[in-house]
């Protein structure tokens, strides 16, 4: 089974082909950073634009880059929300006609569920169940995963996702948009001078919330006469460290309440170094093991896509929802 993997839901234009018995054999990508950043955000009807422009180009692409024609793919999946309407309408607009010449079946994939699954595109993936630390720029959600298509959120985020916080926290800092990763390459030239606010870290819950540390670091710059660059970096690596606290603590809280020993970690926060390593050094002090997608997987990407697609066809877990677009759609 070939499934074409196709990823529009905000600023990145995925495409990617997984075979069941081959694995990923390729995915193609386009992000859209430098068209929003002078905005400081995405403009949805600039992304959607962006997704008409480049979809069909990258589709050649990936076709050429693979060696694979249209008439090989045997199904194809297809980002159907949550997301922005319009850039989610471009992918499912594509799928489904393609799909419709072609005479084979659309697989709607929940962007969340990609996200989730995007771990176990690499070698040695952890068996269901398990936990999974979802941290991007919209989501901070802890799930217990039972099986594809059954996931229960055991924790979730009160106020701002933990991506928001790393973006906004950034903007105040002046590092641009998105700044997640910006900021903490800064934090890697900081020092341990400041301390902030750890939001809920010893409450027993799997619930965050990270509007207060945000505006501790809004009230941190405020008080200091000068920011210069020392005191920026400093500040960036006090953020890091509490948001990367936090997060920590949670995993190993939800480990402990629901007895698994495996945590899988996704999303654009996935990426961040000193997450990584912090979950690595924890979790090992108690025999659990953490998973990870490689870096180019954290972020939106056709890959995850096409690869829950995969997984869904095998277990018919399809849905015969036809062009809709579902720009809100809970995952659980
Ligand atoms: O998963 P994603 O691509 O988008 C959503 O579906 O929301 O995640 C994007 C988020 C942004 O907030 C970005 O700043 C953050 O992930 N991010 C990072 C890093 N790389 C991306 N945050 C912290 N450290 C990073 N290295
Ligand atoms: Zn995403």
């Amino acid at each position: 089974m070939l499934v074409l993997g196709i990823e529009t839901s905000c600023d990145e234009t995925g495409l990617a082909l997984f075979d069941n018995e081959k694995g990923l054999l390729g995915h193609v990508l386009h992000s859209q950073v430098d068209l929003h950043e002078a905005y400081g955000g995405v403009v949805p009807e600039l992304a959607s634009r962006d997704h008409i422009r480049l979809i069909l180009p990258l589709l050649e692409s990936l076709f050429k880059k693979t060696g694979v024609k249209k008439e090989d793919v045997d199904a194809i999946a297809y980002t159907q929300g949550p997301g922005l309407s319009g850039a989610l309408l471009v992918g499912s607009s594509l799928a489904e006609a393609l799909a419709f010449s072609l005479q084979i079946p659309t697989i709607p994939i929940h962007h969340l569920e990609g996200h989730l699954l995007a771990p176990l595109l690499e070698g040695d993936p952890p068996t269901f169940p398990f936990l999974a630390l979802l941290v991007s720029g919209g989501h901070t959600q802890i799930i217990h995963v039972k099986k594809i298509g059954q996931y229960e959120i055991i924790g979730d985020t009160l106020d701002d996702a933990a991506g928001e916080a790393f973006d906004k926290t950034a903007q105040l800092l002046g590092l641009g948009y998105p700044g997640g990763l910006a900021l903490s390459l800064l934090a890697e030239k900081g020092k341990p001078r400041f301390d902030l606010p750890r939001p809920l870290m010893h409450s027993k819950d799997l619930n965050f919330s990270f509007s207060g540390l945000k505006t501790a670091v809004l009230h941190l710059i405020r008080a200091q006469e000068y920011l210069t660059d020392e005191i920026k970096a400093d500040i960036a690596f006090a953020f890091q460290e509490a948001i990367t606290d936090v997060l920590t603590k949670k995993c190993l809280i939800g480990l402990d309440q629901t007895h698994l020993k495996n945590l899988i970690v996704s999303g654009g926060v996935g990426a961040n170094k000193q997450l990584r390593q912090k979950l690595k050094t924890e979790l090992s002090k108690k025999n659990y093991e953490v998973f990870f997608p490689r870096l180019e997987f954290c972020t939106d990407n056709g890959a995850m896509i096409a690869f829950t697609g995969a997984m869904r066809l095998k277990t018919s877990l399809k849905s015969d929802l036809r062009f809709a677009v579902k720009p809100r759609w809970q995952l659980a």
